[in-house]
């Protein structure tokens, strides 16, 4: 579907959710995560049925180019309004993160919500000590704007989160420049 040199990006399928449910209970995977709820396999299936319902939100596989499945990539809170959405990323296989994987699957994603989506803002949360992710993002071309404080409950604490964005035509500069 949407294709790089290492990573593709391909519709998520019911065939791939007994390995989000196998990611989303690992504490390491979901650490950096919003979610703090263990996930069992019926509560997947249930998540998935309504996410193909869900017109506000579209999430893809994350496949090497091997096509080993290694994540999942989202955009969230799709607004059509005001033409912006919320990107989520995980890479559930470990053994791949640090190595730029993250980094072309957001670009893609960044493909799909600009150039098919017709957004013209991806934004995206992340905790404040999660450096790989925010490094990942700034590569990709993120713009911090700022800090939320304790705007998420995590292991019995709230937690500032950093916002990030990309703009369309920041965007297409950066595509038109390589
Ligand atoms: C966040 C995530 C998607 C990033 O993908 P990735 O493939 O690991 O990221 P990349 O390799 O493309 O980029 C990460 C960069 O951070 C660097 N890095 C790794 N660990 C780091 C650390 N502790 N501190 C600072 N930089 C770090 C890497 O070396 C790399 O930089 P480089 O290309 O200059 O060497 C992935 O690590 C992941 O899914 N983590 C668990 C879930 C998660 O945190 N999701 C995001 C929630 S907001």
């Amino acid at each position: 579907m949407y294709k790089g040199t290492k990573v593709s990006l391909q519709s998520l399928e019911r065939k791939h959710l007994s390995k989000c449910v196998e990611w989303l209970n690992d504490p390491e995977v979901t650490e950096t995560l919003s979610m703090s709820e263990p996930v069992s396999a019926e509560s997947e299936q249930r998540w998935f049925d309504s996410h193909l319902k869900d017109e506000h939100s579209k999430i893809l596989a994350i496949e090497t180019m091997d096509g080993e499945y290694i994540g999942n990539i989202g955009l969230h809170d799709i607004d059509l309004h005001n033409r912006k959405a919320e990107l989520g990323i995980f890479i559930g296989e470990k053994e791949y993160w640090g190595k730029g994987y993250g980094t072309e699957a957001v670009l893609l994603g960044l493909k799909f919500a600009f150039e098919a989506l017709n957004l013209n803002r991806v934004y995206l949360r992340t905790f404040l000590d999660n450096k790989r992710a925010q490094k990942c993002y700034e590569k990709a071309g993120f713009k911090k704007e700022g800090i939320l404080r304790q705007d998420m409950f995590k292991n019995g604490d709230y937690l500032d989160c950093i916002v990030y964005s990309v703009l369309v035509k920041e965007y297409f500069q950066r595509v038109s420049t390589g």
